[in-house]
């Protein structure tokens, strides 16, 4: 069988999936896990791989994967070149039902702020890439019982997420040009659960370095915010997991002592101050966006934000967007 294209958008909140369907049918796959993970191992439960334990770096390097427990911060600047970075990609393949391929297609992305170099050429920052290379290269090995083994990859590509998500605008899942839409300049809103990165596509080839922009706002401030208010309404100083934060901003329901409580009223407060950071930013960064054919809005926020896509007439959510960054990765490593 040809190398199997997958394609990672690895993210501080979550690792999404598209990749050449295991099964071998034309759909692509698509699947989400939570950057949730620890060093040490807790135990492994095989199966479904809600715990699953891993080492890298020679042994040196322990780690497990979980929803279940509250994760270490993957919010730190050496998040994208990092061990924990390289175990998060290849649960996720395992995940995926990549497990024990040896000729995995790899391609994962890296922020605008990161892709490209923070000085006056703002070239393609081929050192950081190539970092973020070796570091994927470096094996990982399951420690889960009779799990299959960690994917091996027969390259490693890495793309711009910004770009990779216009790529998911301009390109229709049959890998052709969309000609429907304008393309000359495309502002796109990723907001993330650590940042929210704005890049101005110009010409649907470059980035045009000077408005694009990074700021720490994202969805996991509202699950942080959250969890304070829960703790204060409760009067409990507990602390809850990943899981447990995404699924009560997500529904406004939180199981407390075994209980659905409705936190709706806490979750519309916790995303108020964010809310209004976010309508900041596009603001000061895009204006009206009069001058643009498009305003893109892609990540997990997109969805949570919806309003923020309605201060522009030109704004538009992508379909399921917290994957467009992968799908656009995938469509561009069968382009290239
Ligand atoms: N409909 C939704 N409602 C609430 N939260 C959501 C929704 N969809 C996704 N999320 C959450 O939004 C967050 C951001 O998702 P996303 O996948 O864009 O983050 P990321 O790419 O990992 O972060 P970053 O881009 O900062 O690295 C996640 O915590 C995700 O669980
Ligand atoms: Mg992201």
């Amino acid at each position: 069988m040809p190398n199997d294209i997958v394609a990672v958008d690895d993210g501080y909140a979550q690792i999404k999936v598209v990749g050449a369907n295991p099964d071998g049918s034309n759909k692509p796959i698509m699947l989400s896990i939570r950057s949730s993970i620890r060093h040490g191992s807790i135990g492994s439960v095989s199966g479904s791989g809600a715990i699953a334990t891993y080492e890298t770096d020679d042994g040196a390097t322990k780690m497990t994967v979980s929803d279940e427990v509250s994760g270490e911060s993957t919010q730190f600047d050496g998040f994208h070149t990092s061990s924990m970075n390289r175990i998060l990609i290849a649960h996720a393949l395992v995940e995926a039902g990549y497990g024990g391929k040896d000729d995995i297609n790899l391609w994962a992305g890296l922020p605008v702020a990161n892709f490209f170099k923070n000085d006056e050429s703002a070239s393609r920052n081929d050192e950081f890439i190539a970092q973020k290379i070796a570091n994927l290269k470096i094996p990982v090995r399951s420690l889960v019982p009779g799990a299959a083994p960690c994917p091996k990859y027969a390259d490693v590509h890495i793309g711009c997420q910004a770009l990779a998500a216009f790529i998911d605008y301009a390109v229709d899942d049959d890998f052709q040009d969309r000609q429907d839409v304008g393309l000359d300049r495309v502002a796109v809103v990723d907001i993330g659960g650590r940042t929210t990165d704005i890049a101005v596509v110009l010409g649907g080839q470059r980035c045009d370095p000077t408005a694009s922009k990074t700021r720490n706002i994202g969805v996991l401030d509202v699950q942080k915010d959250l969890a304070r208010r829960i703790q204060k309404k409760f009067e409990v100083s507990d602390s809850y997991s990943a899981d447990f934060l995404d699924k009560a901003v997500r529904t406004g329901v939180a199981k407390l002592w075994g209980q659905d409580f409705q936190v709706s009223d806490l979750v519309e407060e916790a995303k108020a101050a964010t809310s209004q950071k976010l309508t900041n930013f596009l603001s000061e960064i895009l204006g009206s966006a009069s001058n643009m054919d498009a305003v893109l809005f892609v990540g997990g926020g997109a969805t949570l934000f919806e309003q923020s896509s309605k201060q522009f007439r030109n704004g538009k959510i992508l379909d399921n967007p917290e994957f467009a960054n992968a799908r656009g990765l995938y469509k561009y490593a069968h382009l290239a």
